[in-house]
């Protein structure tokens, strides 16, 4: 089993201040920084776009986790991804590191085909979200060209929201996918995680987390909540570890 990780989400963080509050998780062994890309349209609210996404990539030698809460995401694609560079613009990625853009099922038409794009660019893996009312199964036709699965635990569009539990059931009926199409994704869960509901987070690979990280818009805390965070989740994974072996 693979280390479960955090990924802070800047959503919440002081954006007067985006490459400091970026630098303190990075500096705090932070190695995936999630950016939430809101367009107005697809979500009410509108946060930033490929020109900050290209800022962060300029200062920061690591994958950003792109989610685009954004309609006619294919038609933006290239923008984004030329914002995160390509793996030989970003000689501090590590074996293994990719970016990763996700795009909503709920505006992909042509899912299959927006994959595809997605996967042409180097160093990327193709994510898809689905929103809490979506099922799992809307995904099985396209299931073995996806890389990560983004399930949100809560409706997009702001930070600070509490979970939706039952959104959690997913993440099996995920892994039951998984044994049918043989074929291994990440599981990425957005919304509402908090230290408190980490132990329900089950086998899930990363955690999406905005205001329980960028606590209080002080890069400082955000380096602080990180390190405390992660450690928990490894406390948590490794009982459960010991759990399965007993
Ligand atoms: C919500 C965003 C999330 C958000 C999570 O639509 O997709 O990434 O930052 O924020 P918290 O962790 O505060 O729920
Ligand atoms: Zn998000």
């Amino acid at each position: 089993m693979s280390q479960a990780r955090i990924v802070p989400s800047i959503l919440s963080s002081d954006f007067g201040n985006i490459r400091e509050e970026v630098k303190a998780v990075v500096d705090a062994g932070c190695r995936l920084v999630h950016l939430d890309v809101m367009d107005g349209n697809f979500v009410p609210a509108i946060t930033f776009g490929h020109a900050t996404v290209s800022m962060l990539r300029e200062s920061f030698d690591i994958p950003f986790d792109v989610h685009l809460m954004v309609r006619d995401p294919e038609a933006k694609l290239d923008l984004f991804a030329n914002a995160l560079g390509s793996g030989s613009d970003s000689p501090g990625f590590r074996d293994g590191e990719d970016n990763i853009i996700t795009v909503h099922q709920e505006v992909c038409p042509h899912l299959h085909r927006t994959i595809e794009k997605i996967r042409t660019y180097p160093h990327m893996k193709a994510g898809v979200a689905l929103n809490p009312g979506t099922p799992v199964s809307s995904l099985e036709a396209v299931f073995k060209d996806i890389d990560m699965v983004l399930l949100m635990t809560v409706d997009p569009g702001a930070g600070g929201q509490p979970i939706i539990e039952d959104a959690l059931d997913k993440i099996s009926q995920v892994r039951e996918l998984e044994e049918k199409k043989d074929h291994k994704v990440l599981i990425e869960l957005d919304g509402g995680i908090k230290p408190g509901n980490l132990d329900k987070t089950r086998d899930a690979d990363l955690l999406v987390m905005g205001s329980a990280v960028y606590s209080d818009k002080n890069p400082e805390t955000a380096a602080a909540n990180f390190i405390k965070v992660q450690k928990k989740l490894d406390q948590i994974r490794l009982a459960l570890l010991g759990k399965c072996v007993r």
